[in-house]
C-alpha cells in the first residue's frame, strides 16, 4: 500500500541522468493522440463488429463507447494535470493508490501498449499486402508459414525511430497523421454520394436465435430469462461497444509523455481532450457512411472501408483507401511502442523493474535498453500471436487501468486535496464513479476466453511482482537514484 509522493515523481524527473526532453507542444500532443487513436479499430474492426453485432446500430456501439472513454478522459486529465511525470496512469496511481496498485496499471499498460502495438503491426501487414494486390502485385505474402515477417520488420524500424528521439519520431507521425486525417474525410464525403437509405432499415436487426455474440452478460441475461442466445438486437449494441472500444485506445497514451511536454498542466487535458473528440466525430460519421452504402450483412469483416467502394464500383477509391490504412496504421503502431517504452521506463526508475533498463543513450537521451527490449517482445507478438484474440485482450487490460484511474481521481482529492489541479474532474465523486462503472459494464461484455487470458496475464504479473519488485522497490529499500542502479556510473564511466 506504500505510495510514492507526488514531489518525489516530480523530483525524479529532474535528475540530469533521467531527463527526458521537454519539447512537446499542445499541437504536438493533440497530434501525437490522434496519430494513436484511430486506427485498425476504424479501418478494421467496424466491418466486424457492424456484420456480426450490431449491424448499422454499430454507430450507437461508438457512442457509447466514446461516452465511456469520454469519462474516464476527464479523470486521465485531471490526473496528468496533477502528476506531470512519465509512465502515465502508472505514475499516477504510484502516488494515489499504492504501490500494487501501480504495478497492476503498470502491467496493464504493458498489455495495452505492446500487445497493441503488435496488434495493429499485423493489421498494418494485411492492408498493405492488399495495397500491393491492388496495384498489381499478385503473389506477395506478408507472412511465410505462421511468421508475419513484414507486421515484425515494422516493428524493428519504429523502434530504431524511437531510439533517434522523440521530436524526430513526432515529426514522421505529424505527416502520417495528416494523411490519415485525409482519408477518413474522403471516405465520409466520397461515401455520402452512395448512400442509400433503405440499408438502415432495419437499424437494429432483430436478434437471430443461435448465433451466439461474444461477452458475458447476455448470455447470462437470456440464461435467466430462459431466452435462446442470440446476435444482433439491443444486446448486439453492447457487444459490439466492447470490441470497437479498441478504436479509442490511445487518447491516454497521450498521458505517458507528460514529462515531454512543455507545459504539461495545460497542454495534456487539451492534447487528451481534443484529440477524443475529434476521433468520436469522425468515427460515427464513418459508420454512418459504411452502413449505409453496404448492407450490414454484406459488410466485409476484414476491410470494411475499402470493400464498401469496390462494392458501388469504385475500386480506385478502394486503393486510395487501402494506402490511406497502411499510413495510418504504421503511427499507431509508433505511438503505442513509445508509450509502451515510456511505462516500462519509469517502472524500472522506481526500480519495480531493473533499474539498469531505464539508463538514457549519452547521445539521444531515449530509454535505449527499454526500446530495445519492447522491440523484440514487439517483434515476437506481431510476428507469431494469432491476431483474433489480440484486440479483446488489449481492451480488457486498458478497461481495467480506467476503472483504477477513475478511482484513483476521487482518492487523490481526500488524500491530497492540497496539490495544484490545472484541471479538475467536474461532479467529483459522482463522474468517477460513473465512469468506473461503464468500464466494468464494458469488460463484462467481452468474451470468457478474453477473460481467462486476462486473469492468466494478471497471474504472471503478481509472480514478477512478489518475487522480484516489491523488496527491490526504491520505496521498499530507500535508494535514490544515484545509489542503485550500477548502470548509471558505468553510463557516467
Ligand atoms: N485505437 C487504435 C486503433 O484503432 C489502437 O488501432
Amino acid at each position: 500500500m506504500r505510495t510514492k509522493s507526488i514531489e518525489q515523481s516530480l523530483k525524479d524527473t529532474d535528475e540530469p541522468e533521467y531527463r527526458l526532453k521537454k519539447s512537446l507542444t499542445a499541437l504536438d500532443l493533440t497530434v501525437f493522440g490522434i496519430g494513436v487513436v484511430i486506427g485498425a479499430g476504424i479501418f478494421t474492426l467496424t466491418g466486424r463488429a457492424a456484420g456480426t453485432m450490431a449491424g448499422p446500430s454499430i454507430v450507437l456501439s461508438f457512442v457509447l463507447s466514446g461516452l465511456c472513454c469520454a469519462f474516464a478522459a476527464l479523470c486521465y486529465a485531471e490526473f496528468a494535470s496533477t502528476v506531470p511525470v512519465s509512465g502515465s496512469a502508472y505514475t499516477f496511481s504510484y502516488a494515489s493508490l499504492g504501490e500494487l496498485i501501480a504495478w497492476i496499471i503498470g502491467w496493464d499498460l504493458m498489455l495495452e501498449l505492446l500487445v497493441g502495438a503488435g496488434t495493429v503491426a499485423q493489421g498494418w501487414s494485411q492492408y498493405a499486402e492488399l495495397l500491393i494486390h491492388q496495384l498489381g502485385g499478385d503473389g506477395f505474402s506478408e507472412h511465410i508459414g505462421p511468421f508475419h515477417w513484414l507486421a515484425a520488420l515494422l516493428v524493428f524500424g519504429l523502434c530504431v525511430l524511437i531510439t533517434v528521439g522523440i521530436k524526430e519520431s513526432l515529426r514522421v507521425n505529424m505527416a502520417l497523421v495528416a494523411l490519415k486525417i485525409f482519408i477518413v474525410l474522403f471516405v465520409i464525403i466520397a461515401g455520402l454520394f452512395f448512400i442509400q437509405a433503405a440499408n438502415y432499415s432495419p437499424f437494429i436487426p432483430p436478434s437471430q436465435p443461435g448465433e451466439q455474440v461474444a461477452g458475458l452478460t447476455q448470455p447470462l441475461i437470456q440464461a435467466l430469462l430462459g431466452m435462446q442466445p442470440s446476435a444482433f438486437g439491443v444486446f448486439g449494441i453492447f457487444s459490439g461497444a466492447a470490441l470497437v472500444f479498441f478504436a479509442y485506445i490511445g487518447f491516454d497514451v497521450v498521458a505517458t509523455t507528460a514529462e515531454e511536454a512543455r507545459n504539461p498542466q495545460r497542454d495534456l487535458p487539451i492534447g487528451i481532450i481534443a484529440s477524443l473528440i475529434i476521433c468520436t466525430i469522425l468515427y460515427c460519421a464513418v459508420c454512418l457512411v459504411i452502413t449505409g452504402m453496404v448492407r450490414y450483412d454484406k459488410i466485409d469483416p476484414d476491410a470494411a472501408l475499402a470493400q464498401a467502394f469496390e462494392t458501388v464500383g469504385k475500386g480506385w477509391m478502394a486503393t486510395i483507401i487501402s494506402a490511406g490504412a497502411v499510413a495510418g496504421l504504421m503511427t499507431v503502431v509508433l505511438t503505442l511502442l513509445t508509450g509502451a517504452s515510456r511505462v516500462v521506463f519509469a517502472m524500472s526508475r522506481d526500480h519495480l523493474l531493473p533499474p539498469r533498463l531505464s539508463a538514457l543513450h549519452p547521445s539521444f537521451k531515449t530509454p535505449y535498453r527499454v526500446i530495445a527490449i519492447i522491440g523484440v517482445v514487439g517483434i515476437l507478438i506481431a510476428g507469431f500471436v494469432p491476431e483474433d484474440w489480440l484486440a479483446e485482450m488489449v481492451n480488457i487490460g486498458t478497461l481495467t487501468a480506467f476503472i483504477l484511474v477513475s478511482i484513483g481521481v476521487v482518492v487523490l482529492r481526500r488524500t491530497r486535496p492540497d496539490l495544484p489541479r490545472a484541471f479538475r474532474v467536474p461532479g467529483v465523486p459522482a463522474v468517477p464513479i460513473v465512469s468506473a462503472l461503464i468500464c466494468f459494464y464494458l469488460t463484462i461484455n467481452l468474451s470468457i476466453e478474453t477473460w481467462i487470458r486476462f486473469v492468466v496475464w494478471m497471474a504472471v504479473g503478481f509472480l514478477v511482482y512478489f518475487g522480484y519488485s516489491r523488496t527491490r522497490s526504491r520505496l521498499a529499500t530507500g535508494a535514490d537514484l544515484h545509489s542503485a542502479p550500477e548502470a548509471v556510473d558505468q553510463e557516467r564511466s
